[in-house]
């Protein structure tokens, strides 16, 4: 394992970010707060829900071309960028083994937990494979990345949705300065599609997705101390046509003025007043290739399920 992050980077980051969020305007918070140990496993609950389209909808268009990413890019090393469990993973990793060139598989995640559990499995699960962990953060920590020759960074989910435009360009830069020419990149994305699956998707029936969003306020309870009543706030998904991404926010039933003793502050809510906590942006093909490419790839091949709901893309680092 490689640790760029321990207990105290992440406890004092949390802090900048609540700090910051909740004196913005309007208010707003991170998403990567929500995986505690049981945010994450409540995720792993969305990814089964009906509603959730993403995880099921990427595994199938994974498995039906694992085999030639695996014969085009005959890859020595895997990263994978917020790997949680790694599950769908598996299937690159079959693939890439049975075509003979895998040697290594680098995992990156800010969970130690997660991360460490999946090491251990996927090392008994392919003994031949060298895995290492990395704890750290995808949009701070890429340039501490394992160098290698013959790499494939897999970006899977849709977790790039949840990084703003900005966020996403920078991102994208980075990533292309770390890789060499003619090293790839397989990402993930969600495709507009219509309001009516998307919406539900991020306000499922069960109530499973408002209480993930309602987990963030538990970490912060947790973590500093503070007095937060999740109930106290109503969980809000909707689509937002202009920047074509779904938002997430609590919204607050009362006004309230909640204490923060880790930060030596009160945080006060209107009635009805709400905080960002997670941007999920879906994408278009063509924006794909154009925000790639501004970056410095160049897309080698494209794959969808036949609804159109979720993308799968093969890039490849160019020169600039
Ligand atoms: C898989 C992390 C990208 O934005 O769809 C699921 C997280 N948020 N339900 C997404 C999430 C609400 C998810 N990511």
């Amino acid at each position: 394992m490689i640790t760029l992050m321990d207990e105290r980077d992440l406890a004092r980051w949390l802090r900048a970010d609540v700090r910051t969020g909740f004196t913005a305007t309007p208010k707003r918070l991170p998403p990567k707060w929500f995986y505690d140990a049981r945010g994450s496993a409540l995720f792993e609950e969305i990814t089964r829900l009906p509603e959730y389209y993403p995880t099921r909808t990427e595994r199938a268009v994974l498995a039906e071309h694992a085999a030639e990413i695996a014969r085009i890019t005959e890859v020595k090393t895997l990263v994978e960028l917020g790997s949680g469990s790694s599950e769908k993973t598996r299937l690159l990793l079959d693939a890439l083994t049975a075509r003979g060139t895998l040697g290594g598989f680098v995992p990156l995640d800010v969970s130690a937990d997660a991360l460490g559990d999946a090491v251990t499995v996927l090392g008994e699960s392919y003994p031949g494979l060298t895995v290492t962990g990395v704890v750290g953060d995808f949009s701070r920590h890429l340039r501490h990345l394992p160098d290698g020759d013959s790499r494939m960074v897999a970006f899977l989910g849709g977790t790039i949705g949840n990084l703003t435009p900005r966020e996403r360009s920078a991102f994208l830069a980075a990533l292309r300065s770390t890789l060499h020419e003619g090293e790839w990149l397989l990402l993930g994305a969600g495709l507009v599609k219509d309001p009516a699956i998307e919406v539900p998707a991020y306000d499922d029936a069960a109530g499973v997705t408002a209480e993930f969003n309602r987990n963030v306020l538990r970490v912060i309870n947790r973590e500093l101390g503070a007095a937060f009543d999740p109930y106290a706030f109503d969980h809000v998904a909707l689509w937002a046509p202009g920047p074509e991404w779904i938002e997430m926010r609590l919204r607050s039933r009362v006004a309230q003025r909640v204490a923060i003793p880790g930060l030596g502050m009160t945080v006060d809510f209107a009635a009805g007043e709400e905080i960002r906590t997670e941007v999920s942006a879906k994408f278009r093909r063509g924006g794909i290739t154009a925000e790639l490419a501004a970056a410095g790839f160049e897309v080698y091949r494209w794959w969808n399920d036949p609804q159109e709901w979720f993308g799968l893309t093969l890039a490849r680092a160019v020169r600039p």
